[in-house]
């Protein structure tokens, strides 16, 4: 009884807290950025056009890989509108938007030859957003890589990919650095190679063990740990070129940004709650424990073994404070459940190396769940750990929304409460963590318009603004969640 009634006064205070909590940005210190966020393949299209070569997107959507049998081809086709998208963002009063460049549309190679026409679509798009005083948040790479490079070397499991990478960032200091001051390496490492060299759910799709190929291309038990920890030093390495030759100059922030779940046990057994914190160590640690402290969770060499690289002194300091800021895509909890290591029925190696049930299991990631139901405390425990075992970094969480499945524009698409009731709880939770002491700088909502989706393609959307695919014009319709978020965030500025 006494239990239930302390946790019902919590309940009640954290309640009482949240309602007070969130009237309009102006509730947020000042400086905090709100916006929201893309990435080249799944929202510009133009595809093949003025010299873009294809990336690894391409290739594998070509082969007929998406579940609805998609490609990025033309998709919300912000190449050719750009203007008008800018044009919405103002409206809606957005601080940044976040985006990426595609690398194989400005370097199409991957290394040598810049495609002019690629630099002014970049520019241009830079250019206008900067006129409307919105702040471009750049992306390097964003689960993409450019073809060629993982024709010649494998990509990222490639020591050869650093330099390349390393090039390629420079040029982008050097074109966009005197109007891009938010700079993000590389989006989500850690799903990158889990779903890329293990699950094979996304390109390079290899090594698809849980959709049946069992490992034909590549080798699954080493590849997500290698990929890491390639992409780990290739970031490393233009932060390194970044503060050395711009920041100085051109004083810019530059990070990386990791997928952060949390997770929470299925039960109070020790074995589920052990669980849970291998997963916390193997999906977020993985990254951000060579960020902080210069190498890898002793778990995760425990279990992974010689399998798991190792890091040079050397290469150690030089990812120690990488980060002038860090991402958190963050969308919801997971429930963790232990598994015997000689599980055989769910999961990939990786999976198995963590041995627990809950993640990266076909139902989970090979479509979108639709969240019935969501608690947004998880934002709060996210940050709350990542303050104390990370030591309160500048934090940015680059995503957060809610996906919805089938029609995206019909009426009752666009009357979208439950992504509203998402997003309201989701930047109250952001608020009590920011009183509670994280250091968190901006929030973006994943994602500014329906576009192509990773793992759905077209059968599920996070947009605030609908775009209607079947139209040629590809037009644009505000969301319920658009008006909203646009109120939040003018209020503020028409009473400032
Ligand atoms: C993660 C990825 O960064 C983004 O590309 C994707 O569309 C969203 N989350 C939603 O799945």
């Amino acid at each position: 009884v006494m239990r239930f009634f302390v946790s019902f006064i919590l309940f009640i205070v954290t309640h009482i807290q949240l309602s007070n909590g969130l009237k309009s940005r102006s509730d947020f210190p000042t400086g905090f950025v709100f916006g929201a966020g893309s990435s080249a393949y799944q929202i510009e299209g133009a595809a093949a056009e003025d010299g873009r070569k294809p990336g690894i997107w391409d290739n594998y959507t070509h082969a007929g890989k998406m579940v609805d049998k998609s490609t990025g081809d033309i998709t919300s086709d912000q190449y050719h509108h750009y203007k008008e998208d800018v044009k919405l963002m103002h409206k809606m009063g957005l601080d940044a938007y976040r985006f990426s460049i595609s690398w194989s549309r400005l370097i199409p190679d991957g290394h040598g030859a810049v495609n002019p026409k690629g630099l002014n679509y970049y520019n241009n798009l830079i250019n206008e957003l900067v006129s409307y005083g919105i702040e471009p948040h750049v992306t390097l790479s964003h689960l993409d890589i450019p073809q060629s490079l993982q024709d010649e070397y494998d990509g990222y499991l490639s020591p050869k990919f650093i330099e390349d990478f390393t090039a390629y960032a420079d040029f982008c200091f050097k074109e966009f650095g005197d109007r891009v001051k938010h700079w993000i390496t590389f989006n989500e490492p850690n799903i990158q190679t889990v779903g890329g060299n293990d699950l094979g759910d996304i390109p390079p799709s290899r090594c698809s063990y849980p959709f049946g190929v069992d490992c034909s291309i590549g080798n699954s038990t080493t590849e997500p740990y290698i990929g890491v920890h390639i992409i780990l030093l290739s970031h490393a390495s233009a932060v390194q070129l970044y503060r050395a030759k711009y920041q100085e100059i051109q004083r810019g922030q530059i990070g990386i940004t990791i997928l952060a779940f949390w997770y929470e046990p299925v039960s109070g057994s020790p074995k589920d709650i052990a669980a849970t914190q291998r997963m916390l160590e193997f999906h977020l640690g993985w990254i951000l424990d060579p960020l902080v402290y210069g190498d890898y969770p002793a778990t995760m060499r425990n279990i992974v073994g010689s399998r798991l690289p190792l890091f040079t002194k050397n290469e150690s300091e030089q990812l120690k404070s990488s980060c002038d800021v860090i991402g958190l895509n963050h969308y919801s909890a997971l429930p963790i459940k232990d598994l015997p290591r000689t599980f055989s029925k769910y999961g990939s190696d990786y999976v198995r190396d963590i041995s627990v049930k809950g993640l990266f299991l076909k139902p989970m990631l090979h479509r979108q769940e639709p969240m019935s139901h969501f608690d947004s405390r998880s934002l709060q425990r996210l940050l709350e750990y990542v303050k104390v075992k990370y030591k309160n970094p500048a934090v940015v969480i680059h995503e957060n929304g809610l996906p919805a499945h089938g029609e995206n524009y019909n009426a009752q698409a666009l009357k979208d409460t439950k992504r509203v009731e998402y997003l309201q709880s989701y930047i109250r939770s952001l608020l009590l963590s920011i009183r509670n002491g994280s250091d968190v700088r901006g929030y973006f909502v994943w994602s500014f318009m329906d576009c192509f989706e990773i793992l759905d393609g077209y059968e599920s959307h996070f947009g605030l603004y609908a775009v209607d695919f079947n139209d040629e014009k590809r037009k644009r319709y505000p969301r319920m969640s658009a008006k909203w978020f646009t109120s939040f965030l003018t209020k503020e500025k028409n009473s400032a």
